[in-house]
């Protein structure tokens, strides 16, 4: 039994060490301990040995044995070490890399891009923004405009009603918030009002939702120069050229008096070929819409302006057909989307923000 275990030893050993992987030792342990295994096969010729000599060689086989186990309890914490260290250096994290491009972000539609655009611009020049609801009352889409019933600028923009209830519809325009502002705020008063207008309509420059935003400015002196000179800042920062001309041509719209229609020359006519751009509507507010909404006339006067935010999207960004803006293609807002960081804020404003990004 000495010998045998002489000899057994360093085999056992040697393979203990030269273990490479979990799997090996474990291989090592069940070939000297399992069932079949050299030490438990001394083990079991102990049984058949005679008591004295059982004895001593009991007592060898027991320190072996428990050398072979704590061998390879420690040769398998080696392992599962240097495993674990292997994987850690593997599976690091080298922070230091510059991060992927982000292939995988959503894009911000244009009319959302254009309308913080211009929030942003008339925010910097002292608006407010106000807002009112898109399903609107007579009173506060025509009637307080100046536009009573048998009014054939009613006519002019086909209306969705809703159903059985010719009081309450869609708004045609955002001109109501005019009202809703002058009811509830006294002068000075000084708002923007994007958002989404409906009219019976379809075609390459027509749609039956679209979107406006409505300027409204009130105070005691405020005249037509500073429409003028507002309009002005306005289209060179929203169209970021210097290159700019305004021309005002009399117009007619039932809630201002006078009326314009204001278009732009320069550059950005020049682009698509044309002298002049027609633009938007605006004027003088009408004495009758001061009065509606409980402000004197000799006290108070002001302008108004509205025009279309998708219309101002199609001149600078160079979209050509209004309905694709709503009828989302993924291919569509990939081409003519923006990335989430190209949109401006009232603190990065447009022209620190870089402008156009996409030209
Ligand atoms: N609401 C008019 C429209 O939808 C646009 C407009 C014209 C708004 C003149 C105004 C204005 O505030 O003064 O056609």
């Amino acid at each position: 039994m000495e010998e045998q275990i002489q000899t057994l030893k360093p085999q056992v050993l040697t393979a203990i060490q030269t273990a490479k992987t979990l799997a090996e030792i474990e291989e090592v342990r069940v070939q000297a301990l399992g069932k079949n295994g050299t030490i438990t096969g001394l083990m079991k010729e102990l049984g058949n040995m005679e008591p004295d000599k059982r004895k001593a060689a009991g007592q060898i086989l027991n320190v072996f044995k428990t050398e072979v186990l704590t061998e390879i309890e420690a040769k398998k914490k080696a392992l599962e070490t240097a495993e674990l260290n292997a994987r850690l250096a593997m599976e690091s994290i080298d922070v230091t890399l510059p991060s992927r491009p982000e292939t995988t972000a959503g894009r911000v539609h244009p009319i959302s891009q254009v309308m913080e655009e211009m929030l942003t611009i008339f925010g910097q020049m002292g608006f407010e923004m106000a807002e009112g609801p898109d399903i609107e009352d007579d009173w506060h889409n025509f009637e307080a405009l100046n536009i009573p019933a048998d009014h054939p600028a009613r006519q002019m923009q086909a209306t969705f009603f809703m159903e059985g209830d010719q009081k309450s519809l869609l708004r045609t325009q955002t001109s109501g918030v005019q009202i809703r502002t002058m009811e509830t705020k006294k002068p000075p008063i000084r708002i923007v009002a994007p958002g989404r207008t409906y009219r019976k309509d379809y075609d390459a420059t027509h749609t039956p939702m679209f979107h406006q935003i409505e300027g409204l400015v009130i105070d005691k002196t405020t005249t037509l120069a500073h429409l003028k000179g507002t309009l002005m800042e306005f289209m060179k920062l929203f169209f970021e050229t210097d290159d700019i001309q305004l021309r005002f041509r009399p117009s007619f719209f039932p809630f201002t008096e006078p009326s314009y229609e204001a278009d732009v020359g320069g550059a950005l006519a020049r682009n698509i070929g044309k002298e002049w751009i027609e633009l938007l509507g605006c004027g003088m507010v009408h004495p009758n819409v001061l009065k509606n909404c409980g402000l004197n006339p000799d006290e108070y006067q002001g302008y108004a302006f509205g025009c279309g935010i998708d219309r101002f999207a199609m001149l600078k960004y160079g979209i050509p057909d209004l309905r694709g803006f709503f009828e989302a293609d993924m291919r569509w807002i990939k081409h003519f989307g923006f990335l989430p960081t190209d949109v401006p804020t009232i603190t990065n404003g447009l022209s620190m923000n870089g402008g156009n990004k996409k030209c």
